[in-house]
């Protein structure tokens, strides 16, 4: 069956960026070959079932084949690239589908039975291959003794912050699933109390997804739960009251993903209205993307308005800046504005200045900030600012020299609530942005 979205008529370009991007990591590292491992299945010890499969993220950038194990993309600069395809001869499992020939077309597929079958694959004329991947036994890197050099995973990580038309379209269609299932999700929360457990059999239901198609586990998070930053429970119990609901999840096409975070309030009252307040801040920050803005400078920015919500909502007093001085925006919002977004929920190449490999400079308030460089266009990249009752990091400041500061009152009555964190996806245009999630949650209204 042909993919008959518009992903295919993209992919010819797509693969064409593919093969410049190895033809520079490849000459960067002094390479002729370059051997790209989909993974293996990593077996539960002492057992003989897997833990899901994570497919090599620079294999899933050639081809949309997510969920096939044990193959190899090999490509000697200039020519074709040779797929083997592994289809085990085994009875147990179900055999990855045929190739689809929108992709298969540009690439010389070799079927083989066996992972090390395609040893026999390797060009016979390669002097200096290089294998990119995770070897999980010796034996997956085919003989080859150059793994993952780190000129070459320089270059790829760099070529692979700009995404092409087909990736875009990926991504865009990963929002709109995503869209789709959480508004199936708030839907839910708004009709009548549900546990969490319901909340996200909901989301999934919603894009006939399984948890393992997801691009990560999601955070559904019903009242106090929404201060704990990864909470990754899901309780079973229908709470007596649904005060409040965060829901941080995404979806995949082909491996390329979403990454979008919704809070919701049942009850009118101040945490109903930082919700909406949080939600302009949210679109004052994607309003400023744009090619050739500091990342850091938004992350900085994220604390100015923070500070101000915090001040106009009576939460706090005093200027911005003497609050953000004192660290208490950041006891509101410990973690960072963002990251991009891609083939990995936290995408490669934040940190580059170049593709050569040099590192950005690390704000030294935020050192676990995921982006820190230029923006440039066709980079997608989220915006996430958050607003949370956190006790571990409240409580210091509860008898600091900055209480005074605080309406303690006000804030022990939001601590019920949890927290606030609104999340979209942002691509980086010259001029200003495109915003993917949005976008999903107009189409599919
Ligand atoms: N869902 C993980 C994150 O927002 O970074
Ligand atoms: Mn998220
Ligand atoms: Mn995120």
């Amino acid at each position: 069956m042909t993919d008959a979205t518009p992903h295919s008529s993209l992919y010819a370009a797509h693969q064409a960026r593919v093969m410049a991007a190895f033809d520079s990591a490849m000459d960067a590292a002094g390479a002729d070959t370059a051997v790209v491992f989909s993974g293996a299945l990593r077996m539960a010890f002492l057992d003989d079932h897997g833990y899901p499969f994570a497919v090599n993220p620079h294999f899933a950038y050639w081809l949309p084949l997510v969920d096939v194990t044990d193959s190899y993309v090999i490509y000697r600069v200039g020519e074709k690239p040779i797929l083997t395809y592994c289809q085990p001869d085994d009875y147990w499992h179900a055999l990855p589908a045929a190739p689809d020939p929108y992709w298969a077309e540009h690439f010389d597929v070799r079927v083989v039975r066996t992972a090390d079958a395609a040893k026999a694959h390797l060009p016979s004329n390669s002097k200096a291959p290089i294998f990119i991947g995770e070897p999980l036994e010796p034996a997956h890197t085919l003989g080859i003794e150059r793994i993952n050099p780190s000129a070459a995973l320089h270059r790829l990580d760099t070529a692979r912050t700009r995404k092409s038309e087909y990736e875009l379209e990926r991504m865009r269609t990963a929002s709109r699933m995503g869209a789709t299932a959480h508004n199936a999700a708030a839907a839910r929360f708004a009709a009548a109390p549900a546990s969490e457990y319901e909340l996200h059999a909901r989301y999934l239901e919603a894009i006939e997804c399984v948890d393992s198609d997801l691009p990560y586990h999601s955070i559904v998070a019903l009242n106090e739960n929404g201060a704990i930053l990864h909470y990754q429970r899901r309780d079973r119990t229908v709470p007596e009251v649904g005060r409040s609901f965060l829901i941080d999840a995404g979806a995949a096409s082909a491996g390329y993903a979403s990454d979008i975070t919704r809070t919701y309030c049942n009850e009118s009252g101040l945490f109903n209205d930082l919700i909406t307040s949080m939600d302009t801040l949210q679109q004052e920050l994607c309003a400023n993307v744009r090619a050739d803005v500091d990342y850091r400078e938004l992350h900085l920015l994220m604390h100015r308005l923070l500070a101000t919500l915090l001040v106009e909502h009576r939460i706090a007093t005093g200027s911005a800046e003497a609050l953000i001085d004192a660290g208490i925006t950041r006891v509101f919002l410990p973690h960072g504005l963002g990251h991009y977004l891609g083939l990995q929920v936290h995408d490669v190449g934040g940190h580059l200045a170049d593709a050569d490999g040099t590192p950005t400079e690390r704000p030294s308030d935020d050192p676990n900030l995921r982006l820190t460089r230029s923006l440039s266009a066709d980079e997608v990249l989220t915006i996430e600012p958050g607003l949370y009752f956190i006790d571990m990091l409240l409580a210091p400041l509860r008898s600091s020299a900055h209480k005074d500061l605080l309406d303690w009152q006000a804030i022990d009555a939001l601590k019920p609530f949890g927290g606030i964190r609104i999340e979209d996806n942002v691509r980086v245009l010259d001029g200003g942005q495109e915003n993917l999630t949005r976008d999903a949650f107009k189409a599919v209204a």
